[in-house]
């Protein structure tokens, strides 16, 4: 023992390192010596460090206080989204291996003529193992979350949240709403049954009338100026693709600022 309390590091201290850390060890030096990554490592650490992280701590902790504010609870809203999102995300995948974005015509037994796409949705209800509970996980974790982010923007709102130095989250914010509608809008219209087709009607005559520009985004939401495959190939790609990429990036960078900034306090 030395005299400042501290025991001396001797040599059989080492412990050999299991067989699990040994063949990571090995391949880290194997990857080291081609691609040099402990210096990357290095550089993330000290970036890191440099962003000085750390978790957001609520108004009771920076504050000590004793308070339980009573609208705490609503503070998890926003993470309900993103849960609501990741359920669908993963349902969603689920339903595409059964799923067919097509509008050509097939005879049915005992409903007669009908589209690719309806039979399709028709048999993930009917022939797909679970099929109709990963479709009611999808369709319900749509409905929490556009219910849950209108919750959390009415929340952000009332508390004030929006004022500087978080105005740029808010429009972040107002992008991922956007996003949320497409994402709902988009899913609408797959089943191409009456209700989707009627709906795309609507979304149609909108992009229409737009003043100038109605033809073209006709053209680049829906495929042209009648409702048809174009449309359903569209949606797909908007639904399955576009919009779930821009939502997970968004949400990430979203999640970050609050990361970086801090919840509000209420006022
Ligand atoms: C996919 C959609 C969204 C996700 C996943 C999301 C996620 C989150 C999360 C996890 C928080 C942390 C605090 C909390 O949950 O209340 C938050 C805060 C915040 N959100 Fe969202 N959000 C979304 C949409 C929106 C919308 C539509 C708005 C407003 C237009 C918005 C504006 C804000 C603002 C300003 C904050 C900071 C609030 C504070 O510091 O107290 N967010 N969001």
């Amino acid at each position: 023992m030395s005299p400042d309390g501290v025991e001396a590091r001797r040599d059989d201290d080492f412990t050999e390192p299991g067989p699990i850390a040994k063949l990571l060890l090995a391949a880290f030096a194997w990857l080291d010596e081609r691609y040099r990554i402990r210096n990357y490592a290095d550089s993330i650490q000290h970036f890191y460090h440099q962003l000085n992280f750390e978790l957001p701590r609520t108004h009771t902790e920076k504050y000590n206080l004793r308070v339980i504010w009573y609208w705490y609870p609503l503070y998890a809203l926003g993470s309900i989204v993103f849960l609501a999102f990741i359920f669908a995300t993963i349902s969603g995948i689920l339903l595409t291996f059964y799923y067919i974005p097509s509008t050509s015509s097939v005879m049915m037994e005992g409903v007669g003529e009908a589209t690719q796409a309806w039979q399709s949705v028709a048999l993930i209800m009917t022939e797909m193992p679970l099929g109709f509970m990963i479709r009611a996980v999808h369709f319900w974790s749509a409905m929490v979350m556009v219910s849950a982010v209108v919750l959390h923007m009415a929340r952000v709102y009332f508390t004030q949240a929006y004022k500087k130095p978080r105005e740029l989250n808010w429009l972040l914010g107002v992008v991922l709403f956007l996003l949320t509608l497409g994402l709902g809008y988009t899913g609408y219209i797959l089943p191409w049954s009456q209700l989707s087709f009627w709906a795309g009607r609507i979304g149609l005559e909108m992009s229409l009338s737009t003043p100038i520009l109605g033809k073209w985004l006709a053209g680049l939401l829906f495929g042209g100026v009648e409702l048809g495959q174009e449309t359903v190939t569209r949606m797909y790609v908007l639904h399955v693709i576009l919009l779930p990429l821009l939502t997970f990036g968004a949400s990430i960078a979203h999640v970050a600022i609050v990361w970086w900034q801090g919840i509000a306090e209420p006022h």
